[in-house]
Formats: structure tokens, C-alpha cells, sequence
């Protein structure tokens, strides 16, 4: 059967507030498995890696500077059509308006800060968790 991979974090509001064994959990209970974890303190450069395709985006630069607030947990979960899945769990992007039941939609909100605190992030494409994969994990 084919498997897919995607790469998770959970984000220094997430660890903040002690929400990693929560986001963990969510995962694990819908049935994906957690192959590799690891917390970091993530650096400028790794973080220019990661978000790439938002590079010269307003949010940028506020962006970084909010990754690098504190630590992150990094990890790999395993599935078949975890990428998409994993993303339904985490609901959209803005926390506001994230359904109930979604770990966004749940868990944070607007906090009136220069990014929006959301919690998680999950790879949106095949390319994007294979490529965020190798930064985080190596090859
Ligand atoms: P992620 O990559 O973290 O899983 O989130 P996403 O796909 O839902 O959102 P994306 O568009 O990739 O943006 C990455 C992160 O940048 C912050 N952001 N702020 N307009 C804004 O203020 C804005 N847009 C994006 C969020 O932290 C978002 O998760
Ligand atoms: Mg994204």
C-alpha cells in the first residue's frame, strides 16, 4: 500500500503552551504514525529555508522573528494521505475563523500580533514535505 510523509511542527506558541502532547495526540488519534520527532531552536537560516516561497512577503520578516521566539518540535508522521489530511486536522490558516474541531480552529486566536500565532504547520505538497523533510531531518 502506498504511505505518504509529511513534516509537522508544532510552533513555539504551540510548546508555549504546553500544547505539544495535544497536537501529538490529535495526530496519533486519527490514526497517523509519528515516525521522527525532534525539539530545536530553529535559526535565521534554517527558517530562510523552510519558508522559501514566502520570502519578500509583509509577513516575512515578522514571521522569522516569531519562529525563532522559542523552541519547536519537528516531527515526520506516516499515512496514507497524511499531507492533506494533516492539514484538514490543522484548519485554515487564520485561527479566527478555523473550524471547531481543527486544532487552529481549537486551540488559538487572533492574538493582534504582527503574525498570525497558529500553532502547527504541515507541508501543503508532496515536493514542499519532501524538501521540509531534508531540512529538518537530513536525507
Ligand atoms: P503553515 O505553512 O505554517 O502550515 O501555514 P499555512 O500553509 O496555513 O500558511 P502559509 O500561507 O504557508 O503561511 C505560513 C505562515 O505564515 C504566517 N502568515 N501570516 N497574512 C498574514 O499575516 C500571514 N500569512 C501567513 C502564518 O503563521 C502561517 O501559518
Ligand atoms: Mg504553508
Amino acid at each position: 500500500m502506498s504511505s505518504e510523509k509529511t513534516l509537522i511542527l508544532v510552533k513555539p506558541d504551540g510548546v508555549r503552551r504546553s500544547l505539544v502532547g495535544e497536537v501529538i495526540s490529535r495526530i496519533e488519534r486519527k490514526g497517523y504514525t509519528v515516525t521522527s520527532l525532534r525539539m530545536l531552536q530553529a535559526d535565521r537560516a534554517l527558517l530562510e529555508r523552510h519558508y522559501e516561497e514566502h520570502k519578500g512577503k509583509p509577513f516575512f520578516e515578522p514571521l522569522v522573528e516569531f519562529m525563532m521566539s522559542g523552541p519547536i518540535v519537528a516531527m515526520v508522521a506516516e499515512g496514507n494521505r497524511v499531507i492533506e489530511g494533516f492539514r484538514s486536522l490543522a484548519g485554515v490558516t487564520d485561527p479566527t475563523v478555523a473550524a471547531p474541531g481543527t486544532i487552529r480552529g481549537d486551540l488559538a486566536r487572533d492574538q493582534g500580533t504582527k503574525v498570525v500565532q497558529n500553532i502547527v504547520h504541515g507541508s501543503d505538497s508532496p515536493e514542499s514535505a519532501a524538501r521540509e523533510i531534508e531540512i529538518f531531518f537530513g536525507k
